[in-house]
């Protein structure tokens, strides 16, 4: 009889508290399962140890780490990240500059905390740290492992955090904040106002929020096209946020009404200034080379994009010239400053 089981194929046996099954092959047990019954104490175990595991895989499968928010991010992060952010941060450092110029107005600088949210590789610690000096703090947070680890190679003694928005650890540190600083980290979020709220409701109150973000016009498209009228494709590169933000929930025009969402939160002190970018192409040229391969190697392999779509967009950008009185434009870039009231 025992036999006859074993050479059976497949087994199903029920008892009190649930019912087995295994697959048996020439007296050999390939694979089984038990499933508990409706309500019952091994059961409630079985899923919470299954609830368990799922988390742990989530988690180690990315360096990652993030709640609700998360998604494709379409560019390299780390060290391969580094060359891009830091070239990025040189056009920009002009108006980091003039945005922490504008939140000593309201405070002076000297001894606070600042917190970077979505600090990638922290290339704006060297120029914080002229603002608030030895005795301020500067906090960099990143949901990616990647950028914090390469950041603390750089930066030993500043300190760190890996998480994002629903981080308790975060959440604290920008509790304690005196600025919270954002730089092309709102573009990334799925819900850009519960976001902005949610950061602005864990500040302080006397706190100052400083937000960076790039917004892409149909002007500086016009002024693209006239001056680059013999080179194929000009359009399309130009349109290629256009083209990849709602593949990935990226929002490559969020500034524009980025002022708005924060106004609903009634700060004091709001100011908005909106400033266009225009490098010379021998600056730009590399860069923009360098974010398409990065976008490449991220998007192609997940079919985010066709490796066609982006193969165009290298084409045109190595036909661009490389003159001192070449140009790209690089969006109109907005600093939006508010500060939370104090309690009266
Ligand atoms: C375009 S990079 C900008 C990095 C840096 N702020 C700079 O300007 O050099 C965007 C960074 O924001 C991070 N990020 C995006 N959304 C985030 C979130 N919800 N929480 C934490 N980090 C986030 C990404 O991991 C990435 O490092």
């Amino acid at each position: 009889m025992l036999e006859i089981l074993l050479d059976h194929s497949y087994l199903v046996c029920p008892c009190d508290t649930g019912m087995g099954t295994a697959v048996v092959k020439q007296g050999k047990l390939l694979c089984g399962s038990w499933v508990y019954k409706r309500g019952s104490f091994m059961r409630k175990i079985t899923v919470l140890i299954m609830g368990i595991s799922v988390m742990a895989m989530t988690f180690q499968k990315g360096t990652s780490v993030a709640a609700g928010n998360e998604k494709t991010y379409v560019l390299q992060e780390g060290k391969s990240a580094h060359s891009r952010l830091k070239r990025q941060s040189d056009i920009y450092r002009p108006h980091l500059m003039q945005a922490f110029k504008t939140a000593a107005a309201i405070k002076g600088l000297s001894g606070l905390r600042i917190v970077d949210f979505g600090c990638g590789t922290s290339e704006i610690y060297a120029d914080v740290m002229s603002f608030i000096g030895r005795s301020g703090n500067y906090i960099g947070t990143d949901r990616s492992a990647d950028q914090i680890s390469f950041a603390r190679e750089k930066y030993p003694t500043a300190e760190y955090i890996v998480g994002d928005e629903s981080n308790p650890q975060v959440l604290q540190s920008i509790s304690k904040a005196d600025i919270v600083y954002m730089r092309l980290v709102v573009m990334h979020q799925k819900q850009p106002a519960a976001f902005v709220k949610k950061i602005y409701e864990a500040m302080k109150p006397g706190a100052i929020l400083i937000m960076q973000e790039v917004e892409d016009t149909p002007e500086q498209k016009e002024v693209m096209l006239k001056q680059y009228p013999n080179i194929d494709g000009v359009d399309k590169l130009y349109d290629y946020k256009k083209t990849l933000g709602p593949r990935v929930s990226v929002d490559y025009g969020i500034a524009r009404y980025l002022k708005n969402i924060f106004a609903k939160l009634e700060p004091i002190n709001l100011t908005e200034n909106a400033e266009e970018v225009m490098l010379s192409m021998a600056t730009d040229k590399p860069l923009l080379e360098e974010a398409m391969h990065e976008i490449e190697s991220k998007c192609v392999p997940q079919g985010i994009l066709s490796q066609e779509e982006v193969d165009a967009w290298l084409e045109t950008i190595a036909k661009l010239p490389t003159g001192e009185d070449n140009f790209w434009s690089w969006g109109k870039y907005h600093t939006i400053i508010g500060q939370k009231p104090e309690l009266s």
